[in-house]
């Protein structure tokens, strides 16, 4: 494989593919936790209402916040709203927990880690947080933060910096080769959600792409193969650092495989590694924040976070121009990242907007414009793979990118940024009792040609949003 390009290309759906046989091996079902054994265990305070408004805070995503360090209550909050669990359902007798972020196929490839200092109640420490019993599970104790500014390429100026890895084999599983875009959306996802949330508290926070791989996933105990991480969440904006004191913990307590077989898939890893950077030379860009802040009144971030859910059942009545603007605006103009925002560029597919034509707009320069007019909602809905209620959907987001000198470093970036701000989309619809639901499934290559897009530019990911 020589580019990200070839991989989207071979991992694309098309209608010969889907209707390949591929049986799903259920004796092999991943585990959606990853156990530790022997680790000494910290349990964390319950999540706590937040009151800010949903709204408010996407609308103020890329606008500055303060650098503190987060007190207990402050760090169990942002690791419940990046990955708690929000309902529980009995499948076969087995109790299954579905998260704050939305996953493809709920299979939850990601994983949480934290560095921490200065928390009385905690060691200083490298630790993975437990969502089963919304625990942090101490790797190795000591202040590790030299290192990980030498892996970050950043000086670290507060007490917690979480990292979201992927575990592939637990959406390979299902999704074969297709499963590395599933991991970076469900990445995007996450860190959506503790943006967020560091928002919603007036902490900053920035989403992290560009990092030296092989030393931080060494300070935090995974292989860079099996799992790796995608991405650092941070309260406040990275600033260059050259320092060169690396010292990793020397061991680290075992877990159990998620898998019973192996489930290895070549392709990832080589699309993975092809992104890896062990140098600091890169550049990062953190978007401004825009300036206009409209009037909103929408429900808090808390009770948004333990509300959301995919939503699949769209009546179709129509939704008014507000709700659109408010969705829209709130949800694709700016997410604080390092990776050049923006990346994606974005077509909605809508119907049933008051006071705007039915058919497909794009956005350029904040402005919305549009591409075709008319009812493309079925059409959108057999793109999906036939998924039935995208056709009842207000608006489908589609995103997509151009693969133009877009190296594999920066697909990572791209993929991610999609699910960030589908994210973003799934918490706006959610706070004006609108619902969204995430769709990974679709004919990439129909789906590029019916929005005429050139050769290199190809789709992503995208989001349908609905009247409830
Ligand atoms: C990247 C991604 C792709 C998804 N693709 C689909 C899809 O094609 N069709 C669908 O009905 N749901 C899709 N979903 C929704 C998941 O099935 C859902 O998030 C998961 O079952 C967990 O449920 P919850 O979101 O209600 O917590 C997708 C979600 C994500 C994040």
């Amino acid at each position: 494989m020589e580019n990200c390009l070839e991989y989207h290309r071979a991992t694309a759906h098309t209608f010969g593919s889907v209707r390949r046989p591929h049986y799903l091996d259920w004796s092999n079902y991943p585990s959606p936790y990853k156990f530790y054994r022997d680790v000494r265990r910290f349990k964390l305070l319950p999540f706590n209402a937040l009151t800010q408004e949903t709204l408010d805070t996407l609308y103020r995503l890329c606008g500055e916040g303060a650098t503190e360090n987060l007190s207990l209550q402050e760090l169990s909050n942002l690791a419940f709203a990046m990955n708690g669990i929000t309902k529980v359902e009995n499948f076969h007798g087995e109790e299954f927990g579905f998260r704050t972020t939305p996953s493809a196929g709920a299979l939850y490839p990601f994983e949480l880690y934290f560095f921490v200092r200065d928390i009385p109640e905690l060691p200083n420490g490298i630790y993975h947080y437990q969502p089963y019993d919304h625990s942090l599970e101490l790797l190795s104790e000591g202040n590790y933060f030299e290192s990980l500014q030498t892996a970050l390429c950043s000086t670290v100026d507060t007490n917690v910096v979480a990292v979201i890895t992927a575990i592939y084999s637990r959406s390979a599983w299902k999704y074969r080769t297709r499963a590395y875009r599933y991991c970076l959306l469900d990445a995007g996802h996450m860190a959506g959600n503790g943006v967020a949330y560091l928002k919603s508290v007036g902490l900053d926070a920035t989403a992290v792409s560009l990092f030296k791989d092989e030393p931080l996933n060494r300070l935090i105990g995974v292989d860079g193969k099996e799992e790796f991480a995608l991405c650092v969440l941070m309260s406040q904006r990275p600033a260059l650092y050259w320092g060169e004191e690396f010292t990793p913990p020397e061991t680290f307590p075992g877990s159990l495989p998620v898998v019973r077989k192996p489930i290895v898939y070549s392709e990832i890893e080589e699309v993975h590694s092809l992104g890896n950077l062990n140098s600091c030379k890169f550049y990062r860009n953190v978007p401004a924040s825009p300036e206009y802040f409209p009037e909103t009144s929408s429900l808090d971030l808390g009770k948004t976070l333990f509300k959301r859910r995919s939503r699949r059942e769209f009546t179709g009545e129509p939704i008014t121009f507000e709700q659109f603007r408010f969705l829209i605006e709130s949800s694709l103009l700016c997410f604080p990242s390092d990776w050049g925002f923006p990346l994606t560029n974005f077509y909605l597919q809508v119907k049933n907007v008051e006071g705007l034509l039915d058919g497909i707009y794009t956005i350029k320069n904040d402005q919305l414009v549009q591409v075709y007019n008319g009812d493309f909602s079925r059409e959108m809905a057999f793109l999906c793979l036939g998924q039935g209620f995208v056709a009842y959907a207000n608006v489908n987001v589609i995103f997509t990118c151009s693969f133009e000198n877009l190296n594999c470093r920066r697909y990572r970036g791209a993929v991610m940024e999609a699910g960030a701000l589908g994210e973003n989309l799934y918490l706006s619809a959610e706070s004006m009792e609108l619902g969204a639901c995430g769709i990974g499934a679709f004919y990439d290559f129909d789906l590029q040609s019916f929005l005429s897009l050139d050769g290199r530019e190809l789709p992503l990911y995208v989001v349908s949003v609905g009247s409830l």
